[in-house]
């Protein structure tokens, strides 16, 4: 292939400052541009994670330079590789590093990448099932991974998952209520209820009704535990209502950046804030996290919570995440 179909973000105005606005296209480049790694794969699947939508704006946060190819997950085929470990033919998934950030992503035909970013596709899974966790998918397991790892368990009492219609929220709740905890889904879509509750949410509660009661340092301790998608006012609001021993997961900041508590939690009810770093996690895990989800805590019924688009749909989509209107995760066809 000597060029390739790719979604471009590249400044209005040629030569603009960084910060400057800028504009998302279909086009193609030539195969000499991809940015240097050991594998070429040809890409079949990607998906949209809220960080590809914020990149498809070109957010100084998370594009390091323009032009620019979203995309921080990625699914297909070898198309070449110069390191043993991998062979042509092989079929893969990338998620993270620096994909769709730093280097150029999956929104695209093809991707090159170091080949230490490279997990092998589980038997277990089509490229199409693995576009659908994607980093989401991914964030959700150790999500849970780290509430079983501090003894939140199923029997532990009620488990909150914030933003819950959303990719991490969505699979969140669904891998909560498989493995038979007891989870209240916060959202602030009141037509989703009953599809939460179909999910395998026992008690649903509309994110724009919570009394945050924020000047209180305690609130009645109600939750084994929590996992906090969006951050802002719901994270300490959940934090402050934990039962002793209680942990909530933080990964996700779309209601705001800045952490607004007092330290009681912590000191009086043992209270652990666990935060959840997908991009980095390290190999080990990594193949841990995507054993567990294409086996033990496999998903089924994808088609009830993914949106396929093509090249032209992808736009409005990420208009509508960037709204806070997706329900559930969209995988990207590139093929
Ligand atoms: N740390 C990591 O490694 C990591 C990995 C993946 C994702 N993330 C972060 O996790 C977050 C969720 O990502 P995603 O891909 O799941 O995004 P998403 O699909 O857009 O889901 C976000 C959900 O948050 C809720 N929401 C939207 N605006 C809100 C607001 N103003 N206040 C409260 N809730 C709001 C909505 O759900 P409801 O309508 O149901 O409330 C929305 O569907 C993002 O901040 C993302 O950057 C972090």
């Amino acid at each position: 292939m000597t060029e390739f179909r790719c979604l471009l973000v590249k400044p209005l105005q040629p030569d603009a400052p960084p910060g400057s606005p800028t504009e998302l296209v279909l086009t193609t480049q030539p195969a000499e541009a991809l940015p240097p790694g050991e594998v070429t794969i040809q890409v079949s699947h990607s998906s949209l994670n809220y960080k590809d939508a914020m990149a498809s704006r070109g957010h100084p946060g998370v594009v390091k330079r323009l032009p620019h190819i979203p995309g921080i997950d990625a699914a297909g085929v070898v198309l070449e590789s110069s390191a043993p470990q991998v062979n042509a033919g092989d079929p893969v998934l990338v998620t993270g590093y620096d994909l769709g950030q730093g280097h150029w992503g999956g929104w695209s035909e093809l991707i090159r990448v170091p080949a230490t970013w490279v997990v092998p596709l589980p038997p277990t899974l089509s490229a199409r099932q693995a576009m659908s966790l994607g980093t989401a998918g991914f964030t959700a397991a150790q999500s849970v991974l780290a509430l079983q790892q501090h003894d939140v368990l199923p029997g532990s009492g009620p488990v909150v998952v914030t933003g819950a219609t959303g990719g991490v929220g969505s699979l969140a709740v669904r891998m909560l209520a498989q493995l038979g905890y007891e989870v209240t889904a916060i959202t602030g879509k009141a037509e989703q209820h009953a599809a939460l509750r179909q999910a395998g949410a026992s008690q649903i509660m509309s994110r724009h009704d919570i009394q945050l009661n924020a000047h209180k340092p305690l609130l009645s301790a109600q939750w084994a535990g929590g996992i906090d998608t969006v951050g802002g006012d719901l994270l300490p609001w959940l934090l402050r209502g934990c039962q002793y021993g209680g942990c909530v997961t933080a990964c996700g900041l779309v209601a705001g950046s800045d952490l607004a508590m007092s330290v009681y939690p912590f000191l009086l009810r043992g209270v652990s804030l666990c935060g959840i770093a997908s991009a980095d996690c390290p190999r080990e895990r990594r193949e841990r996290i995507w054993q567990l989800l294409s086996q033990a805590w496999k998903l089924e019924d994808t088609d009830s919570w993914v949106t396929d688009v093509d090249w032209q749909e992808l736009p409005h989509q990420i208009e509508r995440m960037l709204d806070g209107q997706v329900v559930g995760r969209t995988v990207l066809h590139t093929g």
